[in-house]
């Protein structure tokens, strides 16, 4: 293939184009985190406070899945876990609303919703007002839901990426606050690119909290 073709599969284009550098905090924000498996966005999230790069304490981890990693990640950085196993409740909004208790409890401003798989109600919404974000791994308004990457994948498109929006009741519909795009390689599977995915998202979330921080 001629070398002016070849695709630099690191390159990404994050809007706005800022440096977590020029992002200094005026005041900690309180962070609650949610998450439901992995955890490497919470890691990212907490290295970058353990960092100073955002000015900010994360001052509980709520995970609903009794083996999600993020408890162990948390652990790991001295950060309280509570379990809120959503099969404990009868209903999401029950789930929400021990959610909320908790959060209250551990005095949260914030909440992070990272890699959190269940879907929220408004009893979250409302107690929190446009102080929930998500990530979630598509250029948004393109693959709300689940399977994102899959989505992109089936669909064709040679350009994906990451999104950090407001949480609003409707699925991955909220105000958006920062994106990454992602090209697609012809030979991508859904953990290849998934996989790339993840590295802008570990860029973006961080900065999107630093900016929440400047106000
Ligand atoms: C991320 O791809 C995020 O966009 C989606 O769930 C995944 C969580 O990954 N909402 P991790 O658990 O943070 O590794």
């Amino acid at each position: 293939m001629d070398q002016s073709y070849q695709i630099d599969v690191t390159s990404s284009l994050i809007s706005p184009d800022i440096s977590i550098h020029n992002l200094a905090t005026t005041k900690p924000i309180k962070l609650g985190v949610m998450a439901s498996g992995n955890g490497s966005n919470f890691e990212v999230v907490a290295q970058a406070i353990a960092n100073g790069q955002i000015n900010a304490k994360i001052q509980v981890l709520i995970y609903n899945n009794p083996k999600a990693k993020a408890a162990v990640r948390a652990e790991n950085h001295g950060v309280k876990s509570v379990l809120l196993n959503h099969r404990d409740f009868k209903t999401r909004a029950d789930l929400d609303r021990q959610i909320v208790q908790t959060l209250r409890q551990h005095d949260v401003d914030f909440v992070i919703m990272a890699g959190w798989m269940r879907l929220v109600t408004q009893e979250l919404i409302d107690a929190f007002p446009d102080r929930i974000i998500n990530i979630h791994p598509s250029l948004l308004p393109s693959f709300k839901g689940v399977r994102a990457v899959e989505q992109a994948l089936a669909a064709g498109v040679k350009i994906t990426g990451c999104t950090v929006h407001l949480v609003c009741l409707a699925v991955d519909s909220g105000p958006i606050l920062m994106q990454a795009a992602v090209p697609i390689l012809p030979d991508d599977t859904v953990e290849t690119l998934h996989a790339r995915i993840q590295v802008q998202e570990h860029r973006i979330l961080p900065l999107a909290i630093a900016n929440i921080g400047n106000g």
